[in-house]
């Protein structure tokens, strides 16, 4: 039911100044995989056939990413590193099935799905945010099978006291994983968050979206906010989260980068028990 997926990429990514100068953020590498990597392969784990990204300057290395490297390629082919070919060859969607449109400004994160908008026609569609990564169950897959009608966004309980970073919802009734949502809003203030459910960087979102984008109603932070476009559908199409099962990490901030890194190489037999052995010392020691 749902083929098609937008990344929007043209964010600036000034929290990783100054990687991220002629970096794009979705290339930083969560062990040997670049963070746009795993969003994209989590779509094809959801059954998306059709890859749509939104890209701005300096975002040249994602197009790259998924292309042939054909001097890479023969390189590898010459030395017999057959196990390297097959990474950098499997990366390759099938001919035709990836688009890539440019946000001429970085407004925000609703105007970059807006820039999509001619991509997509009368049919929901997925969007992914590739800082947010989710290891162990694929979340859109989980949301796919759960998707009904109307916007669908992937939700979790974040700490009180960091609402103020997030779109928080008003929950309603809840139906195992899923959740009704009442209301949403982008960034509170602590003490006006209805909740601590947070919305992660998962979206299933309906056509008619895309014309509340399009009137470019700045929100929070002078930017075009996909979160007050769902906020406004709300008693005209159903709204639902999905409390995904996997584990997120907030890649778009330092930390939270970090101990992805962490995480995913604690389970790569090559690392974790030199890995382990050093984290164990070094703990020791402070
Ligand atoms: P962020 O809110 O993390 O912003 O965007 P950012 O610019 O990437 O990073 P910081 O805060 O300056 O460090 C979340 C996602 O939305 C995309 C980003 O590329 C990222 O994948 N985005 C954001 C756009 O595509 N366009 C925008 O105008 C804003």
């Amino acid at each position: 039911m749902i083929k098609k997926a937008i990344f929007p990429v043209g964010g600036l990514g000034t929290r990783f100044l100054p990687a991220t100068k002629a970096l794009p953020k979705e290339m930083l590498p969560v062990v040997d995989k670049p963070l746009i990597q795993y969003a994209v392969e989590e779509a094809a784990a959801a059954g998306i056939e059709e890859f749509i990204f939104v890209t701005g300057r300096n975002k040249t290395a994602i197009e790259d990413h998924f292309d042939h490297s054909v001097e890479l390629e023969a390189a590898l082919i010459d030395k017999g590193k057959e196990a390297a070919l097959q990474t950098v060859q499997m990366m390759m969607q099938s001919p035709g099935s990836v688009a890539y449109v440019r946000q001429q400004a970085p407004a925000g994160l609703g105007h970059a799905v807006w820039c999509a908008r001619h991509l997509i026609g009368d049919e929901p569609v997925a969007v992914l945010l590739a800082d947010d990564l989710v290891k162990g169950a694929p979340a859109l897959k989980e949301m796919v099978e759960a998707y009904d009608s109307g916007n669908m966004v992937a939700v979790m309980e974040v700490p009180r006291e960091e609402t103020s970073s997030y779109g928080i919802v008003t929950p309603g009734a809840s139906h195992g994983q899923v959740v009704e949502i009442e209301g949403l809003v982008e960034k509170p203030a602590i003490e006006d968050a209805p909740s601590n459910l947070a919305v992660i960087g998962r979206y299933i979102i309906e056509p008619a979206v895309f014309d509340i984008l399009g009137q470019q109603r700045a929100g929070v932070g002078g930017e075009i906010q996909l979160t007050d476009a769902l906020a406004a559908q709300i008693g005209k199409q159903p709204f639902t989260g999905l409390r995904f099962s996997g584990t997120r990490f907030d890649c778009g901030s330092k930390t939270g980068f970090q101990k992805a890194n962490l995480a995913f190489a604690l389970e790569r037999d090559d690392m974790a028990p030199e890995l382990r052995r050093w984290l164990r010392d070094e703990l020791a020691q402070s």
